[in-house]
């Protein structure tokens, strides 16, 4: 079963850069939709422009494409990542507002009681933000922050999105061999 990426226009775009190339990697096929701010911020943040997206992944969708197969539960994924997610898909997931494919598919992630990761990214948080995370996360979301780790001292900041990447990845079930763990002080 495919996994589906949805990118929003938050801050963090190299992570679903990471995410994705590692399904790829890992020969997981997916399936991606990306926001109209996604496809601003998305070539700011990393050089890509949406198009370049292709090479990793099976299909790409619009958000106004909401006839396509994410819209529908018979279409099964085996997960959805969001990531990043703005607080405006949050509000719309958490809401079931249904206003584009990305927060369709979300909703039929919930209602088919199948894995949705919500990688939310903003600062500072506002009641609203906060409320509507827990609201998501009552629903059945995983709420996985956008925050980087740095006790595996990470050298460079491509080795600190890749841990975050395969990190997702690992709680979603995959098996990460080259991971540095905690091991504790010693
Ligand atoms: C450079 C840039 C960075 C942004 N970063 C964030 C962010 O980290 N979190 C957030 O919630 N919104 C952020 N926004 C605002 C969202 O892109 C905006 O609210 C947009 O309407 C969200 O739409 P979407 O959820 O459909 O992608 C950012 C916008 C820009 C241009």
């Amino acid at each position: 079963m495919k996994i589906l990426v949805a990118i929003t226009g938050a801050s963090g775009s190299p992570y679903a850069l990471s995410l994705l190339k590692l399904f790829q990697k890992m020969g997981q096929e997916t399936e991606i939709i990306v926001s109209h701010a996604a496809e601003k911020v998305l070539p700011l943040e990393t050089g890509f422009a949406v198009p370049d997206l292709k090479k990793f992944t099976t299909r790409l969708y619009f958000e106004d494409e909401i006839a396509a197969p994410p819209a529908s539960g018979s279409a099964r994924y085996r997960a959805m990542v969001v990531i990043p997610c703005t607080m405006g898909t949050l509000a719309a997931i958490s809401q079931g507002f249904a206003k584009n494919l990305i927060v369709r598919a979300a909703d039929v992630m919930l209602k088919e009681k199948r894995p949705l990761i919500l990688v939310v990214r903003e600062t500072p948080l506002n009641r609203i933000h906060l409320k509507n995370m827990l609201a998501a996360q009552e629903a059945g979301a995983i709420i996985y922050p956008a925050m980087p780790a740095f006790y595996h001292r990470p050298k460079t900041l491509e080795e600190m999105v890749d841990f975050f990447a395969a990190r997702i990845a690992e709680f979603l079930g995959f098996e990460i061999t080259n991971l540095k763990r905690w091991r504790g002080i010693v």
